[in-house]
């Protein structure tokens, strides 16, 4: 098998609370491959953003300059899940300037992944469509918002934050749209994207159908 993962390189795309990073985590380990949850590069923009006072009105440039800057330090910064780091990274996430600063950490990282690693999977919403079109596999995950908001809610409740579960749906909702219809590199799946609905499955079932799939992908 080892040989068969040489070099491997998996797109994970979906909206947000869908298990896509879960699903991620999962091929990354079971592959041995780098894995890079691109969401957390726009997060960390937000988080420098916020930190500067930065709230609603952000200059492009400014958060480009930013998006410039991400190192792997910001990735493990402990205010990355928080909701108003989520909503700032929405609007971050739809600013190409920021996107162009991000696109080249990302194929780097699957080109020459870290760690002496063969192979990479990345999670996020463009990575199959527009980071990485020739990625070996590709996967779109989803659900109904109603199944990502509850359990968007109860990480954030697990987390320690105070959160109301209306509120939670409201935000997946407007997120959603707002990924969705953006004019840069919109979420969508590629043509050639193999789609999960995460709500009908447990985890493993999840994992065990991407497993079969990169097995025998015909
Ligand atoms: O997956 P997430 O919730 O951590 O993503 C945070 C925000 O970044 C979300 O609004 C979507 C955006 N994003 C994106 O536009 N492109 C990516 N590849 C990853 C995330």
């Amino acid at each position: 098998m080892a040989d068969n993962t040489r070099g491997l390189v998996i797109a994970v795309d979906g909206t947000a609370a869908s298990g896509k990073g879960t699903l991620a985590k999962h091929l990354a380990r079971t592959y041995n491959l780098a894995h890079l949850d691109t969401g957390s590069l726009y997060r960390g923009v937000s988080i420098r953003l916020l930190r500067q006072g930065v709230k609603r009105e952000i200059d492009p440039q400014l958060a480009a300059l930013e998006a410039s800057r991400i190192e792997i330090a910001d990735l493990n910064d402990p205010a990355l899940r928080s909701e108003d780091t989520s909503a700032m990274a929405s609007l971050v996430a739809s600013l190409p300037d920021v996107r162009a600063a991000l696109m080249e950490y990302q194929r780097q990282f699957a080109n020459q992944p870290p760690d002496d690693h063969k192979g990479a999977v990345l999670d996020g919403r463009d990575i199959g469509t527009i980071i990485l079109p020739n990625a070996d596999f590709k996967f779109f995950c989803d659900a109904a918002p109603e199944i990502r908001a509850e359990r968007r809610y109860k990480e954030l409740l697990l987390a320690g934050e105070t959160a109301i579960y209306a509120d939670v749906l409201d935000a997946i909702k407007e997120r959603d749209h707002r990924d969705m219809t953006r004019q840069v590199a919109p979420l969508r799946p590629a043509d050639d994207a193999i789609h999960i609905d995460t709500g009908e499955f447990t985890v493993d079932e999840m994992v065990a159908r991407a497993v079969q799939i990169i097995a025998s992908p015909d």
